[in-house]
């Protein structure tokens, strides 16, 4: 039987006071190293302060590496995702209204796009971890890290909120734990430098119950500002809208959201937009950051703890996986052998494909979006830019690469 200790739902189980991995945040980055590290037989305990039902049901975005489709089915995870997933062979680029195929099959030597939702994602690795006995501690609240400069670090946290402070004795402590977790704080102020860009402008995304309205995503210029057409599954579509990040989606009717969408992502050729209730909507800000470096003693934070990039790049869940996977096999090579090259080395070996995935990001970002504060030369740059993009194959080809996922060495 699974070990579900989940407070929120009463009868908890008595949950370990020792492990050798503390996995601080069950998103992408704490349910795969939690998988990767079980497998490789190294034990875990996850701490997640939201419920199971809050993580698998909070929407994300949703576009996966090729990379990590391939390592889901290596590690036995990906039977849902390849029934229910979207599998793309490249990406609509329209602006001027005109709409421009970039075929990321061709241009990669066959490497795809994948459209499975983040939380498609997290149940099944939750589900799957439970299934092998592993323990995700859901509901924890008051977490702190403890002796991260010795060889013992130290986790307390609460299972409820009234109840004792207990304590989980580990090696390790993984922090998962998002951006706005306990664990980036715990590296000293004085011995982290934090690199960020907040942008001018947010995103509107909606769910609505609809028919496909094209095979593959669009990404969409517009002098209005930039909208991206994504789905969901046959039934449900996934569309986005810039807007103001302080706009208060109450000034949003369905109506105005979809006069805006049908603006925006007109195409000269009469492609049409197709509509349906609209169940679900909210804004994002964006921004860009990095933390460096991203360990401190025997603390290692790895996804959103360490950094951010704007969706538009699609590659969040993708560099959360890409840091685990690093840290899982370190942390490997420190079981089996006790070597620490591999730990002394996270950070840097994490950081030199982040910055390559935060640039792309800026770049996707910069040069699909209309920004209020550039001036009408750096706008028209923009544009010369798409026009490069869907006319070079040099350039196109590069778009393509960072798009599937840079070579996991
Ligand atoms: N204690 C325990 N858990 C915490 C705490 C805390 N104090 N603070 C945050 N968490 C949990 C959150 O509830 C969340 O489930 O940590 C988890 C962090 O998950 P994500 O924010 O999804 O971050 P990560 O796993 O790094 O995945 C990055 O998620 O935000 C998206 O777009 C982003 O796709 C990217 C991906
Ligand atoms: C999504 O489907 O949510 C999605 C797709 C592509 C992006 C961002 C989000 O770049």
């Amino acid at each position: 039987m699974p070990t579900i200790h989940q407070t929120v739902a009463g009868t908890p189980g008595r949950p370990p006071e020792r492990t050798q991995v503390a996995i601080i945040g069950a998103g992408p980055a704490g349910l795969f190293l939690a998988h990767l590290l079980h497998r490789q037989g190294i034990e875990s305990v996850i701490l997640e302060s939201r419920s199971r039902a809050e993580i698998e049901g909070t929407i994300r975005a949703g576009v996966l590496e090729q990379w990590v489709v391939d390592l889901m089915n290596d590690m036995g995870l990906g039977g849902r995702m390849m029934r229910e997933g979207h599998f793309h062979s490249g990406i609509t680029l329209r602006f001027d209204r005109e709409s421009h195929h970039i075929d990321m099959a061709e241009l990669t030597g066959g490497k795809r796009v994948t459209v499975y939702a983040q939380h498609e994602v997290i149940r099944d690795l939750v589900s799957a971890r439970l299934e092998d006995g592993g323990t995700i501690l859901f509901g924890v609240s008051d977490v702190q890290l403890h002796d991260l400069d010795g060889t013992a670090p130290r986790v307390r946290f609460r299972r409820a909120p009234d109840g004792p402070l207990e304590e989980l004795r580990c090696d390790h402590v993984a922090g998962c734990d998002g951006f706005h977790g306990p664990s980036r704080p715990a590296i000293p102020a004085a011995d982290r430098t934090e690199y960020q860009i907040v942008y001018p402008f947010g995103w509107l995304g909606i769910l609505t119950e609809a028919p496909p309205s094209h095979p593959e995503l669009i990404y969409a210029n517009h002098e209005r500002g930039f909208a991206l057409l994504s789905t969901r599954s046959p039934e449900v579509q996934r569309l986005y809208l810039q807007v103001d990040p302080k706009d208060d989606i109450a000034n949003w009717s369905d109506d105005r959201i979809w006069a805006e969408l049908h603006t925006r992502l007109e195409d000269k050729d009469g492609w049409t937009l197709k509509e349906g209730p609209i169940f679900q909507k909210g804004i994002i800000a964006m921004r860009s950051f990095v933390c460096d470096p991203m360990q401190h003693g025997r603390l290692f934070i790895a996804g959103d703890a360490a950094h951010i990039v704007p969706p538009t790049g699609a590659k969040g869940l993708n560099l959360a996986v890409a840091d685990v996977l690093v840290l899982s096999r370190a942390l490997t090579a420190f079981y089996k052998s006790g070597t620490t090259e591999g730990l002394n080395r996270y950070s840097a070996t994490c950081l030199r494909r982040i910055w390559k995935a935060e640039r792309f990001s800026w770049y996707m970002t910069t040069m699909l979006h209309r920004n209020p504060h550039e001036t009408p030369f750096e706008q028209r740059v923009h544009l010369a830019d798409l026009d490069y993009v869907v006319h070079s194959r040099a350039a196109m080809t590069a778009l393509a690469e960072n798009y599937v996922g840079l070579p996991m060495e």
